[in-house]
């Protein structure tokens, strides 16, 4: 299909903050987009996936002094960190922005020009808490009563991450959030589906019918920042600065032709998936942002939980974070499962909208008993067995040995659509289940039909074709059903079946329609997919 005729898909991650490493709380959002985003494409659709950097701001400035680096060379510093680990983690992103960028200071300088025009900007002046980590104002009410709770005295923390608070005084623009209040729960009500999964509207719901407070969107007391065009004094506050990046990454502020066509192309987008963390701008504030100026809204905000680390001291589970010292690198699992096994047991084995803690004896269970000896296992078992038997082909086709009766075939019907019902609201873990129960039964009938029995007798040879064609039929599905999740090993079943030109694919329902199996073409047995773990690891 013309790429053009294609329905737009813009689907994108938080930009990350350049203040550490990325680690396997920051892959596992980019993760959870891309297998999205790779099952989008092969459903038939035209996407757009973003990534990036949020590049400005104190937390970001504080990370270079500490280097010792202008926060410029800090951030190039650090850029191939995410790109080389996105790259190592097979993720396909079709951009990466960073909000140093001219197309990023071309963008929120127009922002502020709109915002002026708009009349829901003012200058005054803040008084009042600031959590650099999180870059989060909070009001004194706020504190008083996460003070309490915490039962903590002199040093005010944070009410949401519980590091300390800055007293932060100083003249700034004001964005009016609190004229929003009213359009914002219009809002919900009218697309509930704006918010995903469904239990967290009830987070936004009640924080915006709490009261809205206006909004310090600029800085004098620093100026790592895009400058503010009207008032160079002041630099934009990072958060409105880094929202602004995914309508700029279509075009916003584009005015080149190309610029123009993109934006009405791409923009709203259709999914922003975020950690929990940072749900209110993405449900509150940049809704607000967007309505103030004109523009239209995204689809759906997509929230995950978060991956928790054991805390040696308290005991207690806490957030994995770049800015605690907490994490786990992305290598450790890397080499412990594969890329592929990593990306398997993280998108199917962690619920994404609750936290979950990591364990490496669950990883290792996982891999073992769906790859290793379901999925993995199955592969090798069907394609030695068709080498052997068929004289090292797929069997020939003749005399609908497809159209016989099995269970396969049987589970095979209508799977793409139970599938894809799943993984359009990102339930990786219930698109796995489809797919395994295939592949399990797959197993179940190698057992049942004994193939090695049948092909002792030659009167028997007819269902010997019908028992392996159907195995690699199933395979051949399961293949391109986990294709989104692990790509590699996908597309290494389908070469092994001589099925190279199926790897692209561009209508998932017409490659998972039962009968695409080629007859007579030369499989390769290879090696293992996935070996399996030694049980002490
Ligand atoms: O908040 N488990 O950037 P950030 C799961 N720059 N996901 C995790 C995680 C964990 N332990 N830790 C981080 C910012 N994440 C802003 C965003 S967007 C316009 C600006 C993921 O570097 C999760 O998706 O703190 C979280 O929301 C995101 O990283 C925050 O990354
Ligand atoms: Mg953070």
């Amino acid at each position: 299909m013309d790429q053009t005729e294609k329905p737009s898909f813009f689907i994108t991650t938080p930009i990350y903050y350049v203040n550490a490493a990325p680690h396997l709380g920051t892959a596992y959002c980019t993760m959870l987009c891309d297998v999205q985003a790779r099952y989008r494409r092969a459903a038939g659709y035209d996407v757009k996936f973003l990534t990036g950097m949020d590049e400005h701001g104190q937390k970001v400035a504080e990370a270079a002094e500490a280097h010792g680096m202008t926060p410029q060379e800090w951030c190039d510093s650090q850029a191939p960190l995410f790109t080389g680990l996105w790259d190592e983690l097979e993720i396909a992103n079709d951009d990466f922005i960073r909000t140093t960028e001219p197309r990023q200071q071309r963008a929120v300088q127009r922002l502020w020009e709109r915002m002026r025009e708009s009349g829901y900007l003012y200058k005054g002046s803040y008084d009042g808490w600031y959590c650099v980590p999180e870059e989060t104002y909070f009001t004194e009410n706020q504190v008083r009563k996460s003070d309490e709770e915490h039962e903590c005295v002199g040093q005010h923390l944070c009410p949401d991450c519980g590091r300390p608070l800055e007293r932060v005084q100083e003249e700034s623009y004001f964005f009016k959030l609190s004229a929003f209040q009213d359009r914002l729960l219009a809002l919900y009500d009218e697309h509930p589906e704006f918010v995903q999964p469904d239990f967290r509207m009830n987070e936004v719901r009640s924080f915006v019918e709490g009261g809205l407070q206006d909004l310090s969107v600029s800085r004098t007391s620093f100026d790592w920042g895009i400058k503010v065009p009207f008032d160079d004094k002041h630099v934009t506050y990072v958060w409105f600065d880094a929202l602004l990046n995914y309508a700029t990454a279509v075009g916003f502020a584009d005015e080149t032709d190309e610029g123009k066509a993109e934006y009405a192309k791409r923009w709203p987008a259709q999914f922003h998936v975020v950690g929990k963390d940072i749900i209110r701008f993405h449900c509150v504030i940049w809704p607000a942002m967007l309505m103030a100026i004109g523009e239209e809204l995204p689809e759906h905000v997509f929230a995950h939980g978060f991956l928790t680390v054991r805390n040696s001291e308290t005991g207690k589970a806490e957030k994995m974070s770049k800015s605690r010292g907490n994490a786990i690198a992305p290598a450790d699992v890397v080499e412990r499962l594969g890329v592929e096994g990593y990306r398997y047991y993280f998108m199917t084995d962690v619920t994404h909208g609750e936290d979950s803690a990591i364990s490496f004896e669950r990883m290792d269970q996982v891999y073992n008993a769906d790859l290793a000896n379901s999925w993995g296992n199955l592969v090798s078992r069907a394609l030695n067995m068709s080498a052997k038997y068929f004289d090292g082909c797929v069997p020939e086709l003749d005399g609908g040995v497809l159209d016989a009766e099995s269970p396969l075939r049987e589970i095979a019907q209508g799977i793409e659509g139970r599938y894809a019902e799943r993984m359009d609201v990102l339930d990786y873990a219930g698109a796995k289940d489809v797919v395994m129960e295939l592949v399990h039964a797959a197993n179940h009938y190698v057992e049942d039909s004994a193939p090695w029995t049948v092909a002792k007798d030659p009167a028997r040879a007819g269902e010997l074709k019908v028992i392996i064609s159907h195995l690699l039929e199933s395979i051949r599905i399961c293949a391109h059903l986990f294709a989104p999740i692990m790509p590699e090993t996908s597309a290494e079943v389908l070469r092994r079946m001589g099925l190279e030109a199926e790897v692209e694919c561009e209508d998932l329902a017409a490659a998972c329609a039962w009968g695409g199996l080629k007859g007579g073409v030369a499989v390769t047995k290879g090696d293992a997919l996935f070996p399996r773990l030694a049980q002490e690891k």
